[in-house]
This record gives C-alpha cells, sequence and structure tokens, in this order.
C-alpha cells in the first residue's frame, strides 16, 4: 500500500506527529512524508491512502490546509485520515469534529472514504501567549495553568497515541 503523509507545521507540533505517524506506517506500507508546500492538489495520484495534518487555527484546519482540501483533486478509490494539534486542552468530540469538518466536507466531495482524525495538544509559540491571554479574558493564575497544561506537548504519550492511530486507520483499509 502506498501511503502520503503530509502536514502543515508553523512552530513544529504537528510536524512531529507526521513523523510519528510516518515511523509506524513504514514499517508495514511504502511511504512519502512531504510538507503541505510540497504537494500539489491535484498530484494524488498512486497514492492508496493520504493522513493529512494540521493545526487548529481559531477554530479550524489552518488556513492552507482547507485551501488545499478545496482543490483537492483525488483518484477514486483513495482514502484519508487527518491529524490536528491544538493548544486548548482535549475538546469535546463534538466541538472537534466541527474544527475538522473541511476533512470529511473534502472526503465526501471527492467520494473518498474518511477514516477519521487524531488530535493531540501542542504547546503554543510563545509570541502569542499575551494574546491569546487577553483575547480568553484568563487570569494570570488561568493562564499559568493552561500554559502548565500545554507544556511539553505533544509528548511521547500522544505519539504512541499517534502511533496506535496509525494501526488502527491501517486495519481498516
Ligand atoms: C493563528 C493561530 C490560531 C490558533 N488558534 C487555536 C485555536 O483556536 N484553538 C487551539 O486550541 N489552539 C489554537 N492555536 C494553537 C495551535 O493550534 C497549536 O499550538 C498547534 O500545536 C500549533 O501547531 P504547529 O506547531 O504545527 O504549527 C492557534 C495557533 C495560531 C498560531
Amino acid at each position: 500500500m502506498k501511503i502520503l503523509i503530509t502536514s502543515f507545521s508553523q512552530s513544529g507540533n504537528t510536524v512531529k506527529i507526521a513523523k510519528a505517524i510516518s515511523d509506524e506506517a513504514a514499517k508495514t506500507c511504502e511511504v512519502s512524508t512531504k510538507t503541505l508546500e510540497e504537494v500539489k492538489a491535484g498530484d494524488l495520484a498512486g497514492y492508496d491512502l493520504v493522513f493529512i495534518g494540521s493545526p487548529i487555527h481559531v477554530g479550524s484546519l489552518a488556513g492552507p490546509v482547507k485551501d488545499f482540501l478545496n482543490r483537492l483533486q483525488a483518484p477514486s478509490g483513495l482514502k484519508m485520515a487527518g491529524f490536528v494539534t491544538h493548544a486548548g486542552p482535549a475538546y469535546p468530540e463534538q466541538v472537534m469534529s466541527k474544527f475538522v469538518e473541511p476533512l470529511q466536507a473534502a472526503c465526501e466531495k471527492n467520494a473518498l472514504t474518511y477514516l477519521g482524525c487524531f488530535s493531540c495538544q501542542g504547546f503554543l509559540d510563545p509570541a502569542l501567549h499575551e494574546m491569546i491571554k487577553k483575547s480568553q479574558k484568563l487570569t494570570d493564575d488561568e493562564w499559568a495553568e493552561r500554559v502548565k497544561e500545554m507544556t511539553g506537548h505533544p509528548d511521547a504519550g500522544d505519539l504512541d497515541k499517534a502511533k496506535a492511530f496509525t494501526r488502527d486507520v491501517l486495519s481498516r483499509k
């Protein structure tokens, strides 16, 4: 099976998950791992499965990932799974499925099989801390708690979970 793993990542969190998925998938499959910038949305011929990764930006996938999904021209029979990182604590499933809705919409539009989306926390770029703290009207203590919670993510446990997600996706191919 030929697999493409592609992701957009500004501060490196999502690409760590891409690497974990890639390491796991490479045990049994032929894997190409590329940045989103390296992949043409109309050039997915030859792959059986594509994993697409994104940070959550303002409650949705990052703009370049949404653009990519909008331009997607995929061969019939392709399967797709997603992976996202976010600074907030674990979101309820209903909220997360709204965030990643463009993935499902692209699958529906192109008649692809959607195999689910992995999500975990990723430390927020320190340059944005003050802005987010203010925009969410958090006190110093609340913000300190938020920073403590996201520090170190994605961690080894997150990478293990991403690998387990990969095994699950591959078992459903
Ligand atoms: C412009 C911007 C908007 C963000 N919006 C959210 C958000 O709505 N919810 C959230 O939990 N995290 C948000 N984050 C945090 C990122 O999703 C998180 O830090 C992610 O792990 C970054 O991934 P990257 O290192 O691959 O770029 C935002 C980050 C940026 C830069």
